[in-house]
């Protein structure tokens, strides 16, 4: 479900927010919190275009008598406030959208609650929205939020803005003030790339300059917010690009009807077209294009529809299906723009899943190129990006993906990031480009392979992955499993964390950042020393349980076995073999694993070694009985 929610994916969106831009519809996205009169504002254009409902209406005259705090007139907030509860009560999506209409054109407005993890929310809103409304209290002027909003909103692809400075009315309707808040949102704003921007003074409270021209503001000559809003020209057309569809699924009802279900992202397509299925490539003729009331002759963006192919070809959920005569490009590795959404940090080298149109690929941040401010546009280092950062970074993904640049496509340009243990969406991206080091890269097949290898050592690769505290008893168990096993003529090697840090990893420390990249370079080299048909005995706190299921990763069952020497923290700090938890109390060390820095025990590791009351020499014994018991040795 939390990936429903806050998704960048229009595939996800209710299918009317997914109707392309028209004459007759504007989608458009409310910036701002409460507290800026966001609430008082929507309420009171769905109020004076008559889009409530009477019960609604009866409730809200009523409730303002009662609770109001706008004297006579109608207290709008409390509209919302009623919406929202109704809201809540659902807990599907963080967006809420609401209708209204004029005679001139149909509107929809995003309306994204303003609490603390705005970028998830606005995100969610703004990848279908053509236009913002920025919400700025006049008294207050341009402040963080602001800028925040405005960065992310240009970030998604809108184009058009209006600035709604609001609250005129306790700034006695001064225009000068209203001249000073254009001009420095104009200057903030000059290279975000918007194409329009608009400011309007008003009051949402009392109506001025909201849907009718205020007397208070002689010296405004612009139209109305809802004139506006009834007159822009919000020029996008995706059905003329060329034609793409991501397939949400295979609709196979019976043996004789094969279909792909999805929503044209892009472009248009009639029977006979050729398509091309991506990342595949392979090419096919479109034969009928099927909807709930019938076969259509012509699809365009936006609509829902199952498509039948003329010739029997692999495709499956995730496909992407293209104009054969411009097919999107595929890669796997990407630079992008990210907003982090979780309240756990991003560390490149970590293992997420990238979800992109309706496909799910396992990947990972390469690199963290900047953060970037969003108060001023500057580009800060970063080694890893928390709650709502914005990043530039490259990505790399385990399988190639078909995409486009978020500029050219927002369906298939985008992407949300998902954390694979706690399921939640941890982040959304737009892709800039694709990167070419992955596809000129290619697997060079070697002849002599592990099993070749592992024959003539006449053992079975392992990966003993040993995880515990500091001073838990790891490195002196996996040495005397590995002089077990040596003398029993196996070949093994061990991997310790003190040991790699003098060489490999000497360039690494103990924050979190440096630690899953600590862990990603020995599971890397874990892996190929047990493709060269090694036991492999890795010694690493490894706290994260992300980190070490991306150690598993990509290995078959069987050869990667978890080994927690769990050992508690008191009894580590009495045993003491390096003198560090004396340091530590000493204040000399600070995040140590434990004290100051977190341990993720496993939840369910192959082999569990409770060390207390057992002898170091009894528990590599009960490994290697292990070892015994899974084949690995015979
Ligand atoms: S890990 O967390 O990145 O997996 P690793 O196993 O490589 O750690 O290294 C841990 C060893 O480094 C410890 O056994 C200890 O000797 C030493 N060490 C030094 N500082 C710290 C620290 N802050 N936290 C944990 N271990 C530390």
């Amino acid at each position: 479900m939390v990936e429903m929610s806050a998704t960048a994916i229009l595939a996800d969106a209710p299918p009317l927010l997914r109707l392309p831009p028209e004459a007759g519809l504007l989608r458009f996205l409310t910036c701002g919190s409460v507290d800026d009169g966001k609430s008082t504002l929507i309420g009171r254009l769905l109020y004076e275009t008559r889009a409530l409902f009477e019960d609604q209406l009866t409730a809200l005259e009523h409730d303002s008598r009662k609770f109001g705090t706008a004297g006579e007139h109608i207290d709008f907030a409390l509209l919302m406030d009623g919406l929202e509860a109704e809201r809540e009560q659902g807990i599907t999506i963080d967006v809420a959208y609401r209708f209204f209409a004029t005679d001139r054109r149909r509107f929809i407005v995003a309306d994204t609650p303003g609490h603390q993890q705005y970028t998830r929310n606005m995100a969610t809103g703004a990848s279908t929205a053509d236009l913002a409304v920025l919400l700025i209290d006049a008294r207050k002027g341009v402040v963080t939020q602001t800028r925040r909003h405005s960065f992310i909103v240009s970030l998604l692809g809108i184009r058009h803005v209006i600035l709604a400075v609001n609250k005129m009315d306790l700034i006695d309707f001064d225009r000068e003030r209203f001249d000073a808040i254009r001009a420095e949102y104009e200057r903030f704003a000059a290279d975000l790339g918007f194409a329009s921007l608009t400011a309007i003074p008003l009051s949402a409270r009392f109506g001025d300059n909201v849907t009718r021209a205020s007397a208070n503001t002689p010296w405004y000559e612009g139209p109305t917010l809802l004139e506006y809003l009834e007159t822009v020209t919000v020029e996008t057309d995706p059905a003329a690009a060329p034609f793409r569809m991501p397939v949400q699924w295979v609709n196979r009802p019976h043996l004789d009807f094969r279909g792909y279900a999805g929503t044209v992202a892009a472009g248009r397509v009639r029977p006979g077209d050729a398509l091309t299925v991506l990342p595949s490539g392979k090419t096919t003729t479109l034969a009928r294009i099927v909807t709930a009331d019938g076969d259509i002759a012509q699809a365009s963006a936006g609509d829902a529809v199952t498509l039948v192919l003329a010739e029997e070809i692999d495709v499956s959920r995730g496909d992407v299906l293209a104009a054969a005569s411009a097919p999107a490009p595929v890669a796997d590795q990407f630079a992008a723009h990210l907003v982090w959404m979780s309240e756990t940090p991003l560390f490149p080298g970590r293992s997420y899943l990238f979800k992109s149109g309706t496909r799910t690929v396992a990947g990972s941040v390469t690199a963290i190129k900047h953060r970037i401010n969003v108060d001023t546009h500057e580009h800060l280092a970063a080694k890893d990006l928390h709650l709502n950062d914005v990043g530039v970074v490259n990505l790399s993904l385990a399988s190639p993906l078909a995409f486009e640049p978020y500029a050219t496509n927002r369906t298939l340009g985008s992407f949300i990031v998902i954390d694979r243990s706690s399921n939640e969406t941890a982040g959304a991206g737009t892709i800039d480009f694709a990167l070419r080091r992955g596809t000129n890269l290619t697997w060079q097949h070697l002849d002599v392979d592990r099993a070749a290898r592992s024959a003539l050592k006449e053992q079975s690769p392992a990966i003993l992955w040993f995880t515990g505290l500091s001073g838990a008893g790891k490195s002196t168990i996996a040495n005397l499993v590995e002089r077990k096993l040596h003398a029993m003529g196996r070949h093994t090697y061990v991997l310790d964390g003190d040991n790699v840090r003098h060489g490999l990893n000497r360039d690494l420390g103990f924050t979190e950042a440096d630690r899953v990249e600590n862990i990603r370079r020995v599971a890397e080299v874990a892996k190929l020393f047990a493709d060269a048909g090694l036991i492999v005995i890795a010694s690493f706190i490894s706290p994260y349980r992300a980190d070490r299921a991306m150690a598993r990763s990509g290995l078959e069952d069987g050869i990667f076995l978890e080994v927690f020497v769990d050992t508690p923290i008191e009894e580590c700090q009495r045993r003491d073999p390096k003198g560090l938890y004396a340091k530590v109390a000493a204040g000399q060390i600070s995040n140590f694993t434990g004290i100051d820095a977190p341990y993720e025990p496993p939840e369910n590791p192959e082999i569990h070694l409770p060390t207390v009351g057992h002898t170091p020499e009894s528990l590599a014994d009960e490994v290697v009985a292990n070892l015994h018991r899974r084949g690995i040795v015979r």
